[in-house]
């Protein structure tokens, strides 16, 4: 991938020790991350921990970031691929609405073309008050991009708004904004995720043990590369990836009228492990217990993926444990797919999947790869047929 330079702007709010975790998650998805910290951030947490985390010193005020790393404002703004602040607190959104230069902090802002994105952290009044909400939303009309701030506990005490955003929400929306030049920019691709629920009575289902990981990994690999993602999802532990947009359902019928509001779209992944057969009849209330035995009546779902027409590239997925290939080909020409990707059952859980990426004209096995290195190969596949290849 491509590099990518990130100016990650820590100001003083007591949820700074969380913009740790988010250098390091940052760095992880391979960022290169440029910690600039305000006065008052690092009396709550030590430059030292964002410089060990990011490999990379961490940058306080002007004349010592110029002495000591010959980087002044001037480059870290121009280097910038994107700028993050988070968390953000009231006075830091109050400046750079203003126009006001008085550290590495704002003086960078100010000299960067790069997007902004701000995730604000503050208390609710604070949040709340008058001259806040018009600095954003002067801020929101020149372009800057907002995530959160969420509601619940506040470290002040009491709940309301003003919590840091949860870290994957920034974590997404900042990878989607480092790669919007990536070669899926401007394309829209829907994924879906997990397995689905048919309700039998107000507490049972019929379910499978899909986790929906190979779908999330889809959905953020083609987030990553410039899509615009909608990822459908069946129920789940997973969190919900940011700069994706997410669309919640629980049964088959559920999830076909999600792809279907969805459409149309330049690809589809069915990556969903989805129902063949729903209880013809949910019971109105919970079953008794009664005699030994007890027969449930299902009838056949209706097959998402063969009934859609307007998409460029339709990918399906075939969960086989037996006959991988066979059947793999036979569903490619049944549901009329570009591509299918064949996968043994005990990929269903696991971090790892090996997969064989099938089409008309052969099949292309990989090795046993993480479930982000298979997306990225099926992406790549997309983008081919995309682009006429
Ligand atoms: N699929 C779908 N709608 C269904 C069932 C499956 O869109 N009602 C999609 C899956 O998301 C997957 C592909 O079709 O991308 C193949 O799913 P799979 O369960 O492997 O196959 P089935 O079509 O259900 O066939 P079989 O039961 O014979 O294995």
């Amino acid at each position: 991938m491509a590099e990518r330079n990130l100016v990650l702007g820590v100001s003083g709010s007591i949820a700074a020790y969380k913009a740790v975790d988010l250098a390091s998650k940052l760095t992880q998805a391979g960022v290169d991350v440029h910690t600039v910290m305000t006065e008052s951030a690092t009396k709550l947490v030590s430059p030292l921990s964002f410089s060990a985390i990011t490999g990379r010193p961490a940058a306080v005020d002007t004349f010592a970031a110029q002495e000591r790393f010959s980087i002044g404002h001037i480059s870290l703004a121009e280097l910038a691929d994107a700028v993050l602040i988070a968390p953000a607190t009231a006075d830091v959104i109050a400046k750079i609405a203003c126009g006001i230069a008085d550290d590495l902090l704002t003086t960078t802002v100010i000299a960067s073309r790069a997007p902004l994105i701000i995730a604000p952290a503050m208390h609710t009044a604070m949040w709340e008050n008058a001259a806040t909400r018009a600095n954003v939303e002067t801020l929101r009309a020149r372009g800057v991009l907002f995530v959160g701030p969420a509601s619940g506990r506040l470290a002040s005490g009491g709940f309301g708004k003003g919590r840091f955003a949860p870290i994957g929400e920034i974590l997404g929306l900042t990878l989607k904004v480092l790669g919007r030049n990536g070669d899926l920019s401007g394309k829209r691709i829907v994924v879906t995720a997990g397995g689905t629920r048919e309700p039998i009575d107000p507490v049972r289902f019929i379910g499978n043990r899909s986790t929906g990981r190979m779908g999330y990994a889809i959905a953020e690999a083609a987030r990553d590369r410039g899509a615009e993602v909608v990822l459908i999802s069946g129920p789940g532990w997973l969190p919900r990836p940011g700069g994706v947009d997410v669309v919640e359902v629980t049964s088959a019928s559920e999830m076909n009228d999600a792809v279907r509001s969805a459409l149309p779209a330049d690809s589809l992944i069915m990556a969903a492990a989805v129902a063949d057969y729903a209880p013809t009849e949910v019971a109105k209330e919970k079953i008794k217990k009664g005699p030994d035995e007890l027969t449930l009546t299902l009838k056949r779902t209706e097959d998402i993926l063969k009934g859609v027409t307007d998409v460029r590239v339709k990918v399906g997925f075939a969960a086989e444990s037996e006959d991988l290939i066979g059947n793999a080909k036979r569903k490619l020409v049944e549901k009329g797919l570009d591509l299918i990707v064949a996968n043994g059952v005990e990929g269903f859980g696991s971090e790892e999947n090996k997969v064989a990426i099938i089409d008309r004209a052969g099949i292309e096995e990989l090795p046993l790869l993480s479930k982000r290195e298979v997306a990225e190969r099926i992406l790549d596949r997309v983008v081919q047929i995309l682009d006429g290849g």
